[in-house]
């Protein structure tokens, strides 16, 4: 590519940004941990969404040491609602292992951030340009959907020979003056601009060199490969109200996204059960045994939740019990649990009586 052209492109999109960025806590004087932060949130999550996130976090870990410090309960329940919870666990891993390793020296390069746990090319590159100025390309969603406009690339966005291909011409594209801000601006630009559905292509500041507007093909691109078959699962959560006001709440271990995060026990089945397969099932059985208890279906339609490769099904069931030796949990605590959305919005509805 002509280096004029990537002049044009990268001042075009750099005067644009300064003159229209959103203003954002991380922005003015960028700080590493508050950059790595909100890179992290915003993978899979949007800003809006994300801000009130921010702040609640670093009002609660100011400096990355407070985080290194802190509990996984404590940051998982900050992340509640957020979703993909190993982007926290590996955050707290990292600002851990800098604490206490690194000798709380933040690592200043692309090579040595890509080092640390649950940071890959995405957010070394983002981190690298924003704080230390290194020529490094970030590509996410926003940079797909700009790129494959801009120069009408049809590759498919998730195919290996698409990843190459944009992962090489972004990085023809960043400037070696200001990569923080053209890589922002980018990304800003297809956030709030060059949008999935409706691009606002009339005042877009790559308008007159944009190969898919000139064929009026912008919906049609990037192009991404269905690859992923999603299934469907039925969940049967079992939220026991004792006579003492207890429960059982369950660590999530093993592998998934809701690793640590706490739940009620759980039944598990492809296709949707009904009470009396729900009260045969020998996770039930080795609960209640023959005590005395009363079932009631808190949801006769069970409740829709999509993941990225599943569609979840639930459905809350009420057993009241008397007290038992495995109910682990005082009904008052409840709130301090981090706990899926899921789980979360349930508790926000369900009420005794
Ligand atoms: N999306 C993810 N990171 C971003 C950033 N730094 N600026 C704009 N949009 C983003």
């Amino acid at each position: 590519m002509p280096f004029k052209l990537n002049m044009d492109f990268s001042n075009k999109l750099i005067t644009w940004y300064l003159q229209n960025k959103r203003n954002l806590p991380w922005r003015e004087e960028p700080d590493p941990y508050y950059v790595w932060l909100s890179e992290i949130m915003l993978q899979q999550t949007r800003v809006d969404q994300a801000m009130p996130y921010f702040y609640k976090f670093i009002e609660t870990f100011p400096k990355l040491h407070d985080l290194a410090c802190a509990d996984e309960n404590t940051v998982l329940k900050l992340w509640q609602g957020l979703g993909y919870y190993s982007r926290a666990r590996n955050l707290h891993f990292s600002a851990k292992h800098i604490i206490n390793i690194l000798n709380g020296e933040f690592p200043n390069s692309y090579h040595k951030l890509i080092k640390l746990k649950g940071i890959g090319d995405y957010t070394a590159s983002a981190i690298a340009s924003i704080c230390f100025n290194e020529s490094k390309a970030v590509v996410d969603g926003n940079v797909y959907r700009v790129l494959s406009r801009y120069f009408n690339i049809e590759t498919p966005i998730n195919s290996s020979k698409g990843i190459k291909e944009f992962r090489e011409l972004a990085q023809k594209l960043v400037p070696f003056e200001n990569p923080g801000d053209y890589n922002q601006a980018i990304m800003e630009l297809g956030a709030t601009v060059c949008k999935p559905q409706n691009p606002a292509c009339e005042i877009c500041v790559l308008n007159d060199g944009c190969l898919a507007l000139k064929d009026n093909k912008q919906k049609l691109l990037p192009v991404k490969e269905n690859k992923v078959k999603i299934t469907t699962i039925h969940l049967n959560y079992l939220v026991i109200v004792s006579t003492n006001n207890k429960l059982i709440l369950e660590k999530r271990n093993g592998k998934g996204i809701w690793k640590h995060l706490y739940q009620f026990p759980l039944i598990e089945s492809p296709i949707e059960i009904g009470v009396n397969e729900f009260i045969s099932h020998p996770l039930f059985i080795s609960i209640f045994n023959n005590s005395e208890i009363n079932i009631q279906l808190y949801n006769e339609i069970p409740i829709r939740h999509k993941l990225t490769h599943r569609n979840l099904l639930t459905k809350f069931w009420i057993i009241r019990t008397p007290n038992n030796q495995q109910l682990n949990t005082d009904w008052n605590t409840i709130n301090e649990f981090p706990v899926p959305i899921l789980i979360a919005n349930f508790l926000k509805q369900f009420k005794f009586d």
